[in-house]
């Protein structure tokens, strides 16, 4: 996509909702939109109340719950994008993989993928099955029209292969990295069954509403550079291709990836997201200028005073020097225990600042 920024912003062009999308795709804005990663979730005492009565997955099945969360946090927050509530590990099910949420640990997937049998076992049919996050999409889209922009999301191929062999969270990804030295093969045909299933599951979301599709590849930065490009990056980039051929940019996020960076760019994505640990005037310039970026705060700021917090935003919107392109976020997720008023006062200061 990557569309050369021609129109010209003027206060009538600019309604709520276009100004997000638009810095997507390095159109001018009257100022850089702001959204939060997990800006919906544990931090939130609306989100607890609900999760008092359901589990992570129940409230990702019910398209009506699933959407109040959305609503709830966007509007609560002030932003200008509202991501759509689901998990990363949803498409999971309809490969064949079962998991749960365990208390303190995170996910677990009960039978992780470690032989070619496995890989081959995995279905690819089935993606339909995730219409219900796609039902969530709509209701949030009916609510809000065109007063902010409506992000779907996805694993990328190697996060999400990542917690299907590891089977949950890791350090070392040693099962990960094993098949992709030691079964080459088996590796490819894991991507490219995810690939498929991901490129069915954001059709729907896209067809249901979403302006926009962000990309999580959350634990690349365990790659190195080489096996970035030798192992992640095809998948990666038929990806994005395949989402952006159903006309919405595609934001790519990855934490810890200061020297992958231009080589996630060259995937085409239209946004690159960066992590709080380099000023976000580096990153976009290894980044490059023909792309957007996104972020960078680190949201454990979140827990610092409002001076000092407000310091740490203006050294971004300052870094980001008014270029079109720039979205404001962190460069993480937000965590539990983060005050939500400090995040209110974020949007706040994004809003009023001036360079
Ligand atoms: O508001 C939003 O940002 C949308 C909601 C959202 C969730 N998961 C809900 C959720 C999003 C965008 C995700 C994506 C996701 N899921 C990622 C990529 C984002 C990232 O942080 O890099 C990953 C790695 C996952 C997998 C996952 N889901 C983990 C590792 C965990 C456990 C983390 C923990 O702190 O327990 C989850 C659970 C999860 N997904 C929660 C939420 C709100 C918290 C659990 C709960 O409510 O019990």
């Amino acid at each position: 996509m990557n569309s050369i920024p021609t129109v010209a912003a003027t206060p009538e062009t600019i309604v709520d909702g276009s100004r997000f999308v638009r810095a997507c795709l390095r159109q001018p804005v009257d100022r850089p939109p702001v959204w939060f990663l997990r800006q919906a979730g544990r931090y939130m005492q609306e989100y607890r109340d609900i999760r008092k009565h359901h589990t992570l997955v129940e409230i990702c099945k019910q398209p009506e719950i699933a959407a109040e969360v959305t609503i709830t946090a966007a509007e609560k927050l002030g932003v200008d994008a509202a991501i759509i509530f689901a998990d990363l590990l949803l498409p999971l099910e309809p490969m064949g993989l079962d998991f749960e949420f365990q208390a303190g640990e995170g996910p677990v997937v009960h039978h992780p993928v470690r032989t070619a049998d496995d890989v081959k076992a995995l279905r690819t049919d089935r993606a339909a099955d995730l219409a219900y996050v796609a039902k969530a999409i709509e209701k949030v889209a009916a609510h809000f029209r065109d007063k902010l922009g409506i992000i779907g999301f996805c694993g990328a191929p190697f996060t999400l292969a990542s917690y299907m062999i590891e089977g949950g969270g890791s350090r070392n990804y040693l099962y990960t990295k094993q098949m992709m030295y030691n079964d080459p093969s088996s590796w490819t045909m894991l991507l490219d069954k995810i690939v498929d299933v991901l490129t069915a599951y954001c059709r729907l979301q896209v067809e249901a509403g979403a302006d926009v599709i962000q990309i999580f590849d959350s634990w690349v930065g365990a790659l190195g550079l080489t096996d970035y490009r030798e192992y992640a990056f095809a998948a990666s980039q038929r990806l994005v291709k395949n989402v952006q051929e159903m006309g919405v940019p595609v934001i790519y996020f990855g934490v810890e990836t200061a020297g992958l960076l231009a080589e996630m760019a060259s995937t085409g994505a239209d946004v690159i997201g960066l992590d709080w640990r380099q000023p976000l005037s580096e990153g976009w310039n290894a980044v490059g200028h023909n792309h957007a970026v996104q972020g960078n705060l680190d949201p454990i700021t979140l827990f610092a005073p409002l001076d000092v917090l407000e310091k740490r935003v203006h050294e971004i919107l300052r870094s980001a020097n008014g270029r079109p392109g720039h979205i404001f976020n962190l460069g993480h997720g937000i965590i539990p225990g983060t005050p939500v008023e400090n995040v209110q006062a974020v949007v706040r200061m994004v809003r009023d600042f001036r360079l």
